[in-house]
């Protein structure tokens, strides 16, 4: 059985207001999505990397990366999309034919640790689709023009975070079928999508330090806690 990893790397990151995409940026002198890549690199169960970065990012350091086995799991470098979702689709269609499970992961999130990883893959094996995911703190309003409609009933909720594994075909005949009928829904994670093929999605707990790095206060927040840890 073979997992591969499709990293997501191909989004502009403008809300840091930087001229480099914010999983460029470096921390250490290394750019912030080697921090994700070095996760992955570290899993038993993760035999193949795909990384997805913006059309145009395909740059000799990047491709060097691979001739010179900096990550010997990275086996490809593919340009992404205009939304998240296109970057995936290309990632999807970038996997060896002998790839049974894939794990898809933000590449701005290098605190996921290599073990829930692990377990996730592990699950996956039973329940086909299975995301990481931590339970909500707050209480969440659902609102229209900003008068509140409803509580939502707290104990029901999750936050979906990545990585988010699933059988190899599941998750592809759910983006071929999305992709060939783009609707007006806003997709915002891949789990989604398996949700509306009707098949279960099991959750798995993770950690509210499995920050999607945002805003410039989580980058430096990023940079603060992974300075002085060793690639
Ligand atoms: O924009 P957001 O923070 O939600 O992006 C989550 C991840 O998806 C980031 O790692 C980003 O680079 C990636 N992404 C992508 N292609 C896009 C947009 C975002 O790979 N078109």
């Amino acid at each position: 059985m073979k997992t591969a990893a499709i990293l997501t790397a191909g989004g502009k990151g403008t809300r840091l207001n930087t001229n480099v995409p914010k999983q460029f940026l470096e921390i250490n002198g290394k750019p912030l999505l080697y921090f994700t890549i070095e996760k992955f690199q570290r899993c038993s169960s993760i035999d193949d990397i795909v990384l997805v970065v913006p059309d145009g990012h395909l740059n000799p350091d990047l491709q060097s990366s691979i001739n010179d086995r900096v990550f010997p799991k990275l086996k490809k470098i593919v340009p992404g999309g205009k939304e998240r979702y296109h970057s995936v689709f290309n990632g999807l269609n970038a996997l060896e034919p002998d790839v049974n499970f894939v794990a898809i992961h933000d590449g701005v999130r290098p605190f996921i640790e290599p073990e829930l990883i692990d377990q996730a893959v592990s699950m996956c094996k039973d329940w086909h689709a299975v995301i990481v995911a931590v339970p909500v703190k707050q209480t969440i309003k659902e609102a229209e023009a900003d008068v509140v409609v409803r509580t939502l009933e707290r104990i029901k909720l999750w936050e979906a975070q990545t990585p988010q594994i699933f059988d190899r075909e599941l998750i592809f005949n759910a983006y071929q079928c999305w992709m060939e009928n783009v609707g007006n829904l806003e997709i915002t994670d891949d789990a989604m999508l398996v949700e509306l093929s009707g098949h279960p999605v099991r959750i798995i707990e993770g950690s509210y330090s499995n920050l999607k790095i945002t805003t410039p206060g989580d980058f430096e927040w990023a940079k603060y806690t992974l300075e002085g840890k060793r690639l």
